[in-house]
């Protein structure tokens, strides 16, 4: 849009550039800035316009994103143009998703490029390989607290590394994600450092505190997010004799937004890695990255402000690059991150569906699908191109982060129920066979979370320790069921290294100083490759989840209808053990995929009448696309198996 106002700014600072950058061809840079000023100009000035220096930090921005323009490379250049012409290109069918850690998968950037046919034979073509900038050794909250944004952990290899590996990827067809930390950074981190040292202007990077008398204020409000072993939400740093904030550990600083220079060089280190051949760029913990007294200091107005306004300086200089958000929130919160105010979406393309994450578990320990149902049609519509990302483990603890007003309409009472959940998955009661652990357990709310590895939760490594051939059946099949879900919900279906394996819980991080106070750790497995060795001898447990779930992937990629058009209808089947959705193929409406999930250790039924409302017709063949057979009828009812689900289309 033309505006008066924002144009003549941009005018003023393109007379100012720097010679260097002038000399340079910036077409498409250029037609990019014009189009996008006027939201960039407002945004900035919706944050910043109140400082004296705005102009002066308007044109530090332009020139920060022009100098990373200058360093693309062609080959990235000419791939934005590609996206640019098939904007839709990540909501299709065709992407897979793998997350891991480079140490624990593959131990360094070297072996894992020699990696890349592992993930082909699975079918995976989108892999986030988690944190892999500088990080203290021991304080290093997994890479989630970095010391240097520009460097790549030596225990990792080198720059050069990460360039091979992105390159081998991109040649492919696989896609690149990595993380940028931008909520916090280590206490280690050099503007941490300067900041100890009295440094003022460091100290305004963070929110430095003299007293308790603010710091006060804010813990009214703001929740602890690692109750039990970083309590409280300020860190006494000694030397400064100041409070710093310290939200997650106390090694961890918040960085202070509201000053834009942090601004600035948090845009300067996404577009860093863009440039460094991030397909996919994942904005970490961004719901907590304004601060507001009186506040939970969580999904403020102004944090979507900043990903709208960090969305916006993409856009001009990396427009290819796509944004994570990883907001673990309210599922109203959530859909916010896709922007909110915007017909497309203006802060970030995908988000975790850690909704939909918690109500499969829901289901999984329930045995029945009430509240699954009942929370998946509280889940706000998505904009266009926004898409989730459906994943059943990561890195992280689960949170049981459903709505209460849900959890009472499937007809539970919240506090029991979760107790309940926790209680399950931590394997109090003798009929449960999980083993989990609780993580992040507040003794003033009585709230926790939950550890441990797919397999374990859900009954693989008692079964296992039994060697009860029944349960272990069992097991593998929920493991799959889950992915059944995921991969046919829609949107981009993260799986986890290890799973792919039946990879069970890593009790050695109990012995490790450095990670014993976290059960995150339970779940975040040296890959065993000998283990997956044992995918290709058939009747292994390893063999039957992988091969179901290379399976899945190819069939997925095939089946237009789970391409993410929002175009998905829940079905209600009237059998409370059932969930069930229907797909549409958005290009051919007629063209239907019937998703049914059966989460109950019993056959389950549905009347065939049912399913007629879906254009499924008694006279047509029914055909399950992942098994290539005939689904079970008896009467007038499809059977679904105990723990069994079915992709049917009729022909
Ligand atoms: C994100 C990460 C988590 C980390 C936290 C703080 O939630 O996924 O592992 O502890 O941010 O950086
Ligand atoms: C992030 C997530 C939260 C998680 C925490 C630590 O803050 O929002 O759900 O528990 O990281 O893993």
């Amino acid at each position: 849009m033309y505006e008066q106002v924002s144009h003549s700014l941009l005018n003023n600072i393109l007379t100012k550039l720097n010679p260097d950058i002038k000399s340079k061809d910036l077409r498409h840079f250029y037609t990019r800035l014009g189009a996008n000023f006027y939201s960039i100009y407002s945004l900035f000035h919706l944050l910043y316009g109140n400082r004296d220096d705005f102009e002066e930090q308007a044109q530090r921005l332009v020139e920060t994103m022009a100098r990373q323009y200058i360093l693309r490379s062609d080959k990235l250049k000419k791939k934005d143009i590609e996206r640019e012409k098939d904007h839709n290109w990540f909501l299709s069918q065709k992407w897979t998703g793998m997350a891991l850690y480079c140490d624990g998968f593959a131990g360094d950037l070297k072996t894992l490029r020699s990696k890349t046919s592992y993930f082909q034979n699975l079918g995976v073509n989108m892999i986030h390989v988690m944190p892999i900038m500088e990080c203290p050794d021991g304080h290093s909250d997994g890479g989630y607290a970095v010391s240097d944004f520009r460097k790549i952990d030596s225990r990792f290899g080198s720059m050069e590394d990460l360039d091979k590996l992105a390159k081998e990827f991109r040649k492919r067809d696989i896609l690149l994600t990595l993380d940028v930390v931008l909520n916090h950074t280590s206490n280690e981190h050099e503007w941490a450092q300067k900041a100890r040292q009295g440094d003022e202007k460091y100290q305004d990077y963070y929110y430095v505190f003299p007293n308790r008398e603010i710091p006060d204020m804010f813990e009214e409000t703001m929740p602890e997010t690692f109750p039990d072993t970083a309590p409280g939400n300020f860190t006494w740093i000694e030397g400064m004799d100041k409070w710093v904030m310290t939200v997650f550990k106390e090694y961890q600083w918040d960085l202070n937004y509201s000053n834009p220079a942090v601004f600035i060089e948090i845009m300067d280190v996404i577009l860093f890695w863009s440039n460094h051949g991030a397909d996919i760029v994942r904005l970490d913990a961004v719901a907590f990255l304004w601060k507001k007294i009186g506040s939970t200091c969580q999904n403020e107005r102004e944090a979507h402000l900043i990903l709208q306004l960090m969305k916006d300086c993409c856009q001009v200089t990396a427009p290819g690059v796509l944004f994570i958000a990883e907001a673990i929130v309210a599922p109203v919160e959530v859909a916010k991150y896709f922007g909110e105010d915007a017909i497309n979406a203006k802060e970030c393309e995908i988000a975790y569906n850690a909704t939909f994450m918690s109500l499969l578990w829901d289901a999984v320990a329930t045995k029945n699908t009430k509240l699954l149902n009942q929370g998946i049609k509280s889940l706000p519509d998505k904009l266009e191109r926004a898409t989730w990302l459906n994943y059943i483990r990561c890195h992280d603890d689960i949170g049981l982060g459903f709505d209460d007003a849900d959890i009472r309409l499937a007809g539970y009472e919240p506090v029991s129920h979760r107790r309940f959940l926790i209680d399950y998955f931590t394997g109090v009661f003798d009929e449960s066979s999980a083993r989990g652990m609780p993580f992040g357990h507040n003794a003033k709310t009585g709230d926790a979370r939950i550890s441990g590895s797919l397999a374990s939760l859900v009954g693989l490594e008692v079964a296992l320790e039994k060697g009860d051939p029944k349960e272990i059946d069992e097991a593998i099949k929920v493991i799959i069921l889950l992915h059944g879900m995921i991969m046919s919900f829609g949107g981009i279906p993260l799986l986890y290294y290890g799973d792919e394996i039946g990879t069970t819980n890593d009790y050695r991080y109990i012995e490790d100083e450095r990670k014993s106070g976290d059960t995150r750790w339970m779940h975040r497995p040296t890959f065993d490759w000998e283990k997956a060795e044992l995918r290709n001898r058939q009747h292994t447990a390893e063999n039957r989840i992988f091969m179901a779930l290379k399976k899945m992937i190819s069939v997925r990629k095939d089946t237009p209808a789970f391409s993410d058009f929002n175009n998905r209808e829940l079905y209600d089947t009237g059998n409370p053990h059932l969930f069930a959705f229907c797909r549409t193929n958005h290009q051919h409406i007629s063209d239907k995929v019937l998703v049914i999930g059966n989460f109950d250790a019993h056959p389950q039924h549905m009347e065939f009448d049912n399913l007629q409302a879906f254009g499924f017709m008694p006279h047509h063949q029914l055909y399950d696309l992942y098994s290539g057979e005939k689904p079970a009828m008896f009467k007038n009812a499809l059977v679904v198996p105990p723990y069994h689900f079915y992709w049917i289309q009729a022909r």
